[in-house]
């Protein structure tokens, strides 16, 4: 989704705004656009510049000089056409006021109304346009503190915000408020910075402070001011985030997506490492669970169905798995059970929207996620991390392996604390997991078959993806990456589902991947694998090493090193990483930012 950057400090303001605003490409956006305040002596020393399409764009039209202050955007359309006039910043009538906004003002047209009457004229098409015209009016009537003229502004708004404000006649301050918006300070030595996220600050930055709902700051060179919803000084801690800037370059690879991908043998090591101190955190009555509910949006959605066969493996526990988008509007059930939020950002807004109704119904709520600090971990009682490194590319890919990770590690935990397993099974399973890992190192060590496949399946424009039991989420986040970068048109299925309708839809131009393990399922699979072999479908197995079963179904297999069926989906996720990956760079896709997509989605 959008997003936005503040600056105050010596360095050249609009240089680093612009640099902040590149590493925020990776959220998505149509247009962007930068204001900055300059000391040349013009009669208003507020300059706004914006441009649809790439930063770069913007880049070129921006030649200015001693810039301090300034604040800018990547914008994501909601209300009104990508273009230069709806781009932010926006200001008021005359040009005193710039404000950047991620979120929805849901009550902006009632708020354009009652501004009109007053004289006001709008230019753009958006909801954002009202806020600076608002601010205007209460800085007029409240004595010109823009401090106060925020707080009074962004209590007649409706929906969700996160703000930066800049103001023509104070040269060294800028005014940020949330809600329902990521939004996060740094501070440097006599700069002090705003973003909507950490990645966007990390060559000037490690130290953050995440604001909350309903907090306004004031952030100047020499430091931050918060206060919180109801006028109190807000004291959040500074949190030192360990992600370097390399974390967040591509190092030599074409694409995020694929340095992500062969990252995964380093950041699924982390993930089982870091458990260690997960563990100690965990108090020992969640084990104690009678039934287990996960939530979770798009991938993370998929770790959460994986996570239920190993919870109720492990622990007994009836565990649902619910998208948080639907778990909301559900009907309250008068049932207990453990909470668990899988989201890699710990910013999606269905998922935190759901934790928030879980924990006003008076659940238990944990969270899952890879951002220190990010949203959902003030919204549940427990937060663990499941430490990918930051992941830039829209499509996840090295945060899911780690959700599964997570899975496996907290699900044969809590089975373990509640007596279900022994203390063998559980260092066993994390001996699968080590296993599981040079199972990953070995697919990263041969990917020319897969590239291949890769090559000869961008041609195909609709493909099938079969799994069972445990494999079943892993078809349907194969599918899923499949056509978020290569816009192929693909279906994950429970592969014993085909019969009951979705054959009709095989034809020799209709791929299936089928997704073989050597588990109970296997023989079924087997069998599905022959019913599309004889519509005339194309059949591409992916089948652990030294199947030679399977090539009597199809001749099109790829090999993933043999591991225990039950750890199966992490080196098979990693199969349709690359067969996604190597399908779309084929095709000339927009791999790391796929059309219409956003890394962060932050609105409901
Ligand atoms: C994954 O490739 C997608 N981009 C998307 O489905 C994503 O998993 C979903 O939006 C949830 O994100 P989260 O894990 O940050 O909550």
């Amino acid at each position: 989704m959008c997003g936005i950057v503040g600056y105050v400090g010596n360095r050249e303001a609009s240089a680093v705004l612009i640099e902040a605003l590149k590493r925020l490409e990776y959220r998505g956006y149509d247009s962007s656009g930068i204001a900055v305040l300059t000391q040349s002596g013009e009669k208003n020393p507020l300059t706004v510049i914006k441009s649809p399409g790439q930063i770069s764009t913007l880049e070129k039209k921006v030649k200015i000089s001693g810039s301090h202050t300034g604040i800018s955007h990547t914008r994501w359309a909601t209300h009104g056409a990508p273009n230069e006039v709806n781009a932010h910043p926006h200001t008021d009538q005359e040009n005193s006021i710039a404000v950047v906004h991620n979120g929805i003002i849901d009550n902006h047209l009632a708020l354009k109304r009652e501004l009109a009457e007053k004289g006001h004229v709008f230019r753009s098409k958006t909801d954002s346009e009202v806020i600076p015209h608002i601010i205007y009016e209460e800085y007029k009537a409240n004595g010109n503190d823009l401090f106060d003229a925020v707080r009074r502004a962004v209590k007649k708004l409706r929906g969700s915000y996160a703000i930066i404000v800049l103001h023509r006649d104070h040269p060294d301050i800028l005014v940020c408020a949330r809600e329902k918006s990521p939004m996060v300070l740094g501070a440097g030595v006599n700069e002090g910075f705003i973003a909507s996220d950490v990645t966007a600050l990390l060559k000037y930055t490690n130290r953050f402070m995440f604001m909350d709902d309903g907090d306004i700051a004031k952030v100047t060179r020499n430091g931050i001011y918060i206060e919180g919803p109801s006028g109190e000084v807000a004291a959040h801690e500074w949190t030192q985030v360990d992600w370097s800037i390399e974390d967040a370059e591509k190092g030599g690879f074409r694409h995020f997506m694929i340095k992500e991908i062969f990252e995964q043998p380093r950041s699924l090591h982390q993930s089982q490492a870091g458990w260690r101190s997960e563990e100690d955190n965990i108090p020992r009555d969640l084990a104690r669970a009678e039934m287990i509910r996960i939530i979770a949006c798009g991938t993370s959605y998929h770790a959460g169905m994986v996570g239920k066969h190993l919870f109720e493996r492990f622990t007994g526990s009836p565990t649902v798995v619910s998208m948080a988008s639907e778990y909301r509007f559900a009907d309250t059930t008068s049932d207990n059970p453990l909470m668990i939020f899988i989201t890699q950002s710990g910013e999606t807004l269905d998922t935190i929207m759901a934790a928030r109704e879980a924990r006003s119904r008076g659940l238990k709520t944990v969270a899952i996620t890879n951002v220190v600090g990010s949203t959902i971990t003030r919204e549940t009682d427990i937060t663990m991390y499941q430490r990918s490194g930051p992941e830039i590319g829209v499509a996840a890919s090295k945060t899911f392996t780690s959700q599964l990770m997570m899975m496996y590690l907290f699900s044969a935990h809590m089975g373990y604390h509640k007596g279900y397993i022994k203390r063998d099974d559980y260092n066993s399973i994390k001996e699968h997991l080590r296993h599981t890992i040079r199972a990953v190192e070995g697919i990263l060590n041969n990917t020319a078959p897969i590239k291949e496949m890769g090559e000869w399946f961008s041609r195909c424009e609709n493909a099938f993806y079969l799994g069972r039991y445990i494999n079943f989420p892993t078809a349907l986040e194969g599918a899923l990456k499949m056509k978020e970068i290569s816009y192929i048109h693909s279906e994950g299925y429970p592969a014993g589902e085909l019969k009951h309708g979705p054959l009709a839809l095989l034809t020799d131009k209709t791929p299936i991947i089928a997704l073989v393990a050597s588990d109970h399922t296997y023989e079924k699979m087997l069998g599905n694998i022959g019913e599309c072999s004889a519509r005339g479908s194309p059949v591409i197995a992916i089948a652990p090493e030294g199947d030679a079963e399977v090539e009597k179904y199809t001749d099109r297999v790829l090999y993933y090193p043999n591991v225990d069926p039950l750890f199966s989906p992490i080196p098979i996720s990693v199969v349709l990483q690359l067969l996604a990956y190597h399908a779309a760079d084929h095709r000339g896709c927009s791999i790391d930012k796929p059309r219409n997509l956003a890394k962060s989605v932050t609105v409901e």
